[in-house]
């Protein structure tokens, strides 16, 4: 049986584990375990027998969006669902504290339109451009492709435009 919980620091090891075997095969952006200790509440793990076997991370940008990244499923693990289960917990969460919109950057964006997310532009996500994209070695020409879900309503902007349009809504499960 799977279970599914926010992680603790306890779990860091295995989180880093998950995450660097998948960074050695250059799928994922590495963390270090000082980034995951610091970011540890951010993550949702998925439990077999007691042990930790998936992971994934619900990063905030501002009160409207929001990142899903490290999205890990041990080897082993993997086609039993449990990328999935973890999205749907993470999208929940999302939607829990009033997000309007979540994105991912990915090399399977196949797997998150199983979980309701379409393809966008990442010039609609600025902030993750500045943040993470500018100091990549694989800027501008990034293999990732750009998904994103909506969660919530939009709120009403004092004065910009809406920084995010024709994003799929969140089918309540
Ligand atoms: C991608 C990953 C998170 C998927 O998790 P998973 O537990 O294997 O996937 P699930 O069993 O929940 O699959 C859900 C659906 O997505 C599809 N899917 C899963 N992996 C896929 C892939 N690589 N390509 C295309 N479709 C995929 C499944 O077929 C399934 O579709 P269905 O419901 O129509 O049968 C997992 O394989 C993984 O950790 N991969 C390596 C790291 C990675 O790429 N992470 C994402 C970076 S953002």
């Amino acid at each position: 049986m799977t279970t599914y919980r926010k992680a603790g620091p306890a779990d860091v090891p295995t989180i880093f584990k998950l995450i660097s075997h998948y960074a050695a095969e250059r799928v994922m952006l590495a963390r270090t375990l000082e980034e995951l200790y610091s970011s540890v509440r951010e993550f949702t793990v998925a439990v077999e027998k007691s042990r930790v076997v998936a992971c994934g991370s619900l990063k905030f940008y501002d009160g409207r969006v929001a990142e899903i990244r490290s999205l890990s499923v041990e080897q082993g693990h993997t086609s039993r669902g449990l990328g999935r289960g973890l999205v749907k917990r993470l999208l929940r969460e999302a939607k829990s504290l009033g997000l309007e919109t979540v994105f991912a950057l990915t090399t399977v964006p196949e797997f998150f339109r199983t979980c309701g997310f379409r393809e966008t532009a990442r010039e609609k996500f600025p902030a993750k451009i500045q943040r993470d994209c500018l100091s990549c070695e694989l800027y501008p020409a990034c293999p990732e492709k750009t998904v994103a879900i909506r969660v919530g309503k939009p709120k009403p902007r004092a004065y910009a435009r809406p920084l995010i349009e024709e994003v799929p809504a969140l089918r309540s499960a």
